[in-house]
């Protein structure tokens, strides 16, 4: 039996099981399944393959803090899109979707997956993600984006040194030359920032997107590989406000921040990037909320964390989880997963890492 048999059995056979689907079912389906392989070198997933794998995909996600809503994902089919175009019009559908007026909802796209003719790659790290350029005067933007931004410009992409420009969406179809395309700014759902007492805050200029949609990832389902399925949830706030534009090696705004706080006095006795850091998130979580724009904060997205744990465990399942991530980045030990060891095993189906094209 082929690798591809076994992952493939072993998908099937977990899913048709926790879906309580009757055993006759699941037999003849392993049939199926064997055959097609067996003919073609490979099988394709039902719909319904489709949509409960991604799901479990995202359960098995041992970094993510939110899987408590991993039974809700909305799943896109986009299996027969193949041309760079029809791919792009795709991702600007998940974009209107899943923003959906700043209610978000957590969504997939998939894409062909790989197979031995075709391999489609988006090559941005999100769908939305603001360009990053090293420059004599020092860095503009989010450094974290500075080599793709470099790709994009050497694929004729025009840089507009801001500090806040929409990188271009870039599709890849096999070994042709990756394919740029400009997100209209009317799709993108962006947050000014501002504080509900520090008046000084919004003249800072500070603004992020609403929607974070990861798209450098493949999704693995039963031995296929998809390795364009962009998928989004909603920020937790410190994402944002602890790391984005806290973390010195991004967008490094702490010690603005006390300086407005007039807390001048820079040493580490004085908790200076602590009482930044609270005044930063206080602002991002105002700032989404005021605007309508979904956010959980990081003790909420614990406790949610915790009913998953519960849960979980009342269907027979080990939660598993990476305590490294998930841990938030401020107050660790004011939630409960700071206190416990969690197991870090990775399960199939499951998003994973991919070599970068750039
Ligand atoms: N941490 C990443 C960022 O700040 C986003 C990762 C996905 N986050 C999420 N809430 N689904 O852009």
């Amino acid at each position: 039996m082929s690798a591809l048999h076994e992952k493939a059995i072993s998908f099937i056979t977990q899913m048709y099981d926790e879906k309580q689907y009757n055993s006759t079912d699941l037999h003849n389906r392993i049939e199926a399944v064997c055959k097609e392989i067996a003919s073609t070198g490979s099988y394709s997933h039902t719909y319904d393959e489709l949509n409960y794998g991604a799901k479990m995909a995202w359960r098995n996600s041992n970094k993510c803090i939110g899987r408590l809503f991993w039974d809700t994902l909305n799943v896109f089919d986009y299996r027969d899109e193949t041309s760079p175009d029809q791919i792009f019009k795709r991702i600007k559908e998940h974009l209107e979707f899943a923003t959906n007026d700043g209610k978000i909802k957590s969504t997939v796209s998939v894409f062909p997956p790989k197979s031995n003719d075709l391999e489609i790659r988006i090559l941005n790290h999100q769908l939305i993600r603001y360009a990053g350029y090293e420059t004599n005067d020092g860095i503009i933007g989010d450094s974290d984006s500075i080599s793709f931004t470099k790709k994009c410009m050497e694929l004729g992409w025009s840089p507009k040194y801001g500090s806040f420009d929409l990188l271009p969406i870039v599709i890849q179809v096999n070994n042709e030359t990756p394919r740029l395309y400009e997100l209209p700014h009317d799709i993108v759902m962006e947050v000014n920032l501002s504080h509900p007492s520090h008046d000084w805050f919004k003249d800072i200029g500070l603004k992020w997107y609403a929607v974070p949609v990861i798209s450098d990832m493949q999704l693995e389902i039963g031995g296929i590989e998809y390795n364009a399925a962009p998928f989004n949830g909603w920020y937790m706030v410190t994402e944002i406000g602890a790391r984005n534009f806290a973390d010195d090696y991004r967008y490094d705004m702490l010690p603005v921040i006390a300086e407005n706080l007039e807390l001048t006095h820079k040493s580490n006795r004085f908790f200076w990037q602590d009482h930044a850091l609270v005044v930063l998130n206080e602002a991002v979580l105002f700032s989404y909320q005021e605007a309508g724009v979904s956010m959980v904060d990081h003790h909420t997205a614990a406790t949610q964390f915790k009913q998953f744990e519960k849960n979980e465990l009342k269907s027979s399942r080990c939660p598993t989880g990476d305590w490294s991530w998930l841990v938030p980045p401020i107050a660790g030990a004011s939630t409960h997963l700071f206190h416990k060891p969690y197991d870090n095993t990775v399960h199939s189906p499951n998003f994973f890492y991919q070599q970068r094209l750039y």
